[in-house]
């Protein structure tokens, strides 16, 4: 891996600079992406269309796009030289990161200890266009390396850190999207039988305030690793998550209003008793 990265960076400086770079183009993307997604749905799950080709099953794919997220830092981690692992902040914050995507592809149940894996316990999920796969892939490998390189080789924190006020909320910020993103995600489902693959209204945890509870959690989560974590790298990945994850709250929210005669009015689309 070293000799990899070597290959294409020839210092170290280089290398961090194209990091800086790489987190600068991901809030520029950001800003695209909100303008797009005025006019437009991500088309996967209910907004899913045939208009933008193949499509292809959504298992594979949701295992697929999100295993660069987790198989990339792992190797960064074992098989490249990583100065900075052996800083507490850095360990915590890549433990924050690799405890989501470990939890999204391998999920423990509590209790009976039965393993599975997150996407096969989908029920009657829509088929996902290529197009979008392939988005999901490329975000999932280029975040992946952005985060881990810069946390394992090149983020430096001040001497205590780890109890200043920014590392302390955002820590409790983020266990706090992560318990909300887990809970919500399960609710979601178990709403359907298995064959099912219809909507209905969902109930229970924080979906008694908010249509996209599931979309607030992630976005809390990442925007506590960013307040944690204190770098342009983690904001870039809070900013993209909000605007993706906001405006589909949103989608949804409308869709539910229109679809669902018996909705419950005070529900708002994303931020409790407010948006
Ligand atoms: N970090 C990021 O940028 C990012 C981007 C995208 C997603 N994510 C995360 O990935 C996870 C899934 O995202 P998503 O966009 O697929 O969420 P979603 O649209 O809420 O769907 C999640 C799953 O639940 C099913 N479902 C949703 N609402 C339902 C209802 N009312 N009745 C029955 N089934 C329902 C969906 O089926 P259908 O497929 O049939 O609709 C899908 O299998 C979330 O935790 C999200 O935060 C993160």
């Amino acid at each position: 891996m070293d000799a990899l990265l070597s290959r294409l960076f020839s210092t170290e400086e280089e290398e961090l600079y194209i990091l800086d770079c790489m987190a600068y183009l991901m809030v520029f993307m950001a800003a695209c992406t909100f303008i797009a997604l005025l006019f437009e749905n991500v088309p996967y799950g209910r907004y899913s269309t045939s208009k933008y080709g193949l499509q292809i099953n959504v298992r594979f794919a949701w295992f697929v796009q999100e295993l660069p997220a987790l198989l990339l830092p792992l190797c960064l981690l074992l098989r490249a030289s990583s100065s900075k692992t052996s800083l507490l902040p850095n360990q915590l914050l890549i433990a924050m990161y690799l405890c989501h995507y470990v939890q999204r592809l391998v999920t423990t149940i509590i209790g009976k200890a039965v393993s599975c894996i997150y996407p096969f316990l989908i029920r009657g999920g829509k088929p996902t266009p290529l197009a979008s796969f392939a988005l999901a892939f490329v975000f999932c490998s280029y975040n992946g390396f952005m985060q881990i390189r810069y946390l394992s080789h090149y983020a430096e924190y001040p001497t205590n850190w780890v109890t200043h006020p920014c590392f302390l909320v955002g820590s409790v910020l983020w266990f706090v999207g992560w318990i909300m993103n887990v809970q919500s995600d399960h609710i979601l489902r178990n709403l359907r039988k298995p064959g099912e693959t219809g909507y209905k209204i969902p109930k229970g945890g924080m979906f008694e305030y908010v249509s996209g509870a599931n979309f607030l959690g992630e976005i809390t989560e990442w925007a506590g690793f960013a307040l944690a974590g204190h770098s342009v790298h983690s904001a870039a990945f809070a900013i993209f998550t909000t605007v993706v994850l906001a405006s589909r709250a949103v989608a949804h929210h409308k869709w539910y209003l229109a679809k669902f005669e018996d909705y419950p009015k005070s529900r708002k689309a994303l931020i409790p008793f407010l948006f």
